[in-house]
């Protein structure tokens, strides 16, 4: 069980919540979920698969930022400070950036995948790599954390219909901007994943996969994907991924 400590609405319908309350916060990577029961039963079928954006080891907190776009984020979003919410964290495999060599990281996030890539640029510019952003948003209402990734390096926004930033989607920029990089790291919706895979295709790179989950630890079948080679069968986006390497499952 942990505790809300804080909760604000920092975008159109997206709410920032920080919740605390164990230790085993401390071994959340960056990437990896919270899978929190938004119902009153103990049923897996009401939990609600929700990325990291932050973690503050000390005070055994995590920050997490959500869209309201359904009942059960709905739900969520009406819960108030001092509340406590039964999760199951960290669940999941992040990005796998402890065993990576690389100097410059590009990162290109898209509405509610921008937030964990806060703590993957946090966690990067801790080992010294240079980070670059790329963060796109519906519209100019949608937008949130540009401060907070520009402290990281170069962040640009990006808004489909020009309101705030540039105007067109993330690999729009990508043809305008050179930006040097070792590996990518993309977490979005799922048409801007295969766009970007496909304009990045020469590049070393993960991508977090956003999908609707049922039990969130490997044991119901309900988020399988096929991998890009058959040979493999199929992988389990709650316990193989949500990250996966650029091209290890189809998308
Ligand atoms: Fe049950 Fe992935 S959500 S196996």
């Amino acid at each position: 069980m942990m505790t809300i400590v804080k909760k604000e609405q920092i975008a159109k319908d997206t709410i920032e919540m920080q919740i605390c309350g164990t230790s085993i916060v401390s071994s959340a990577e960056p990437g990896q979920f919270v899978h929190i029961n938004v119902g009153d039963g103990n049923s897996n079928l009401l939990r609600r698969p929700i990325s990291i954006a932050d973690v503050n080891k000390g005070e055994q907190m995590i920050t997490i930022i959500f869209k309201v776009i359904g009942s059960g984020t709905d739900q969520l979003s009406r819960c108030i400070v001092g509340e406590e919410l039964d999760v199951l964290v960290p669940c999941g495999k992040g990005y796998p950036i402890k065993s990576l060599s690389i100097t410059k990281a590009l990162l290109i996030g898209g509405g509610i995948g921008v937030p964990p890539l806060y703590y993957l640029a946090k966690q990067l510019q801790e080992k010294g790599v240079e980070v670059t952003s790329i963060l796109g948003f519906q519209t100019k209402e949608n937008v949130f954390y540009q401060s907070e990734f520009e402290q990281f390096g170069p962040c640009h926004i990006v808004t489909d219909d020009g309101s705030y930033g540039f105007k067109g989607y993330v690999t729009d920029l990508l043809d305008k901007e050179s930006v040097e990089f070792d590996y990518f790291f993309s977490c979005g919706p799922t048409g801007m994943l295969k766009a970007v895979s496909k304009r990045l295709e020469n590049h070393k790179g993960y991508v977090s996969i956003e999908q609707r989950m049922g039990c969130g630890i490997g044991a119901c079948y309900a988020c399988v994907v096929p991998t890009c080679d058959e040979s493999n069968g199929f992988k389990k986006i709650c316990k193989d991924g949500p990250v996966f390497r650029v091209n290890e499952v189809v998308l």
